[in-house]
């Protein structure tokens, strides 16, 4: 038998051990959990007990997540493990259950995460709704074309001096596209412990000398030679992002730039006269979304112009949300009339931030399609400007 509840303080830590494990690494020293623990929020964190003893854990940190044309209050799921003794007896099953119930409670509409694994969370709804890619660049070779944008001023500080910085650049600057998340004080503290000792942060400052943009990065000697690892690029604008590009790919004695976790859409590739210099070597998961609460979900997003459509959601895993929606331009409700595109919650997920568009799942067999006029009115409602990307870990 399996009880799940909401863990006291003086548990997190053995939680985060638990976690720490199931991924198969060593308990957390007593500094990276000083710079961990704000992340634990009481009343958040689960732990689920097998014969009395703690078999598994899951956490949420209160978070938003911005949608096409606004932002909805989304719980970052995260610290999800299980002990490698108590695997596959619905252990997982039971934290999600208790996880998503308070999330309604709570009236969040969306849960988010990070998966380890992607044929886990499926089952509980979720859908993966942004992905990210991985580019490598060879330094020597790489020459910005002269119409790619420039302006402003990079400057390079240490962590120390850049992390009162930072959140501020990020809150003010990256906001808009959807997948973007919050970073709170607590997830900045997160973040230093994951990064080497040799971590840099350049920043950018517009031409008028407000900060708009960053990069953080790590020089590694190898035998190789010597690699850039860009952790963590953002910017206001096209200029910010491509003068720190330019910036990256002009350290002397640098051989490599790889950049992790990029929009899929950045047009890094765009800004060189040799496209084929930056090379994609990897494409994948960025965001699972749940649809916690269907309706206030589609309605926390705007729609292009088209005809309404009429959709059927299924949804196993919280069956109040099972039922027609009629999603139009001008809003989303509730109906009983003839559906016309039937999905489960977890393909609606995928829609979410435009990551896919419904033709795209009706030919892979996740939508079926009742009404074919309504698939190509579908594609218009659900498009969205910008590729949706997180690009934060949680
Ligand atoms: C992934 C993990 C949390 C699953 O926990 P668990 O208690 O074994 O899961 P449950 O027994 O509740 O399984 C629920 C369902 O998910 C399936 N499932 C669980 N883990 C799975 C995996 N890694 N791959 C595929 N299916 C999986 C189970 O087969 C079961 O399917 P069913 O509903 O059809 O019976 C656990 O294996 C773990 O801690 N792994 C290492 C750490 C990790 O990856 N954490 C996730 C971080 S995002």
């Amino acid at each position: 038998m399996i009880d799940v509840r909401a863990l006291a303080e003086s548990e997190f830590r053995s939680a985060h051990d638990l976690f720490r494990r199931a991924l198969l690494l060593p308990p957390c020293k007593d500094d990276a959990w000083e710079n961990t623990r704000g992340r634990y929020e009481l009343g958040r964190v689960l732990g689920a007990f097998d014969g009395g003893e703690l078999a598994g854990t899951a956490m949420a940190t209160t978070n938003e997540l911005a949608v096409p044309g606004g932002q909805v209050a989304a719980g970052a799921v995260t610290g999800v493990g299980v002990r490698a003794d108590r695997t596959r007896r619905g252990v997982l099953r039971g934290l999600m259950r208790a996880q998503l119930d308070d999330a309604a409670k709570r009236g969040e509409p969306v849960a988010m995460l990070h998966a380890s694994e992607a044929a886990i969370y499926e089952r509980f709804g979720y859908g993966l709704a942004s992905r990210h890619r991985k580019v490598e660049l060879e330094r020597a070779r790489v020459v910005f074309r002269d119409d790619a944008p420039r302006g402003g001023q990079v400057r390079v500080l240490d962590w120390e001096a850049a992390i009162s910085l930072l959140p501020e650049i990020y809150r003010r600057c990256v906001v808009d596209r959807p997948g973007t998340i919050g970073r709170n004080e607590a997830w900045w503290s997160g973040m230093r412990q994951y990064l080497g000792d040799g971590c840099l942060v350049a920043v950018h400052a517009d031409e008028d000398g407000a900060d708009d943009g960053f990069a953080v990065y790590e020089p590694k000697p190898g035998d190789g030679g010597t690699t850039v690892d860009v952790h963590d690029l953002k910017g206001a604008d096209a200029t910010a992002v491509a003068q720190l590009w330019r910036f990256l790919l002009g350290i002397d004695l640098v051989d490599r730039v790889v950049g992790h976790v990029r929009p899929l859409d950045e047009p890094l590739e765009w800004w060189l006269t040799d496209r084929r210099r930056c090379a994609v070597t990897e494409v994948a998961d960025d965001l699972w979304v749940r649809l916690v609460d269907v309706l206030a979900a589609l309605r926390a997003r705007s729609y292009g112009a088209a005809e309404p459509v009429v959709v059927e959601v299924r949804d196993a895993f919280l069956p109040d949300n099972e039922g027609g929606y009629r999603i139009g331009p001008d809003g989303v409700e509730r109906s009983t009339a003839e559906p016309q595109l039937s999905l489960d919650v977890s393909t609606l997920a995928v829609l979410y931030l435009g990551d896919q568009l419904p033709s795209t799942l009706v030919a892979a067999g996740r939508i079926e399609m009742r009404d074919p006029a309504a698939v190509a009115a579908a594609d218009r409602l659900f498009a969205t400007l910008e590729t949706p990307w997180c690009g934060t870990g949680f």
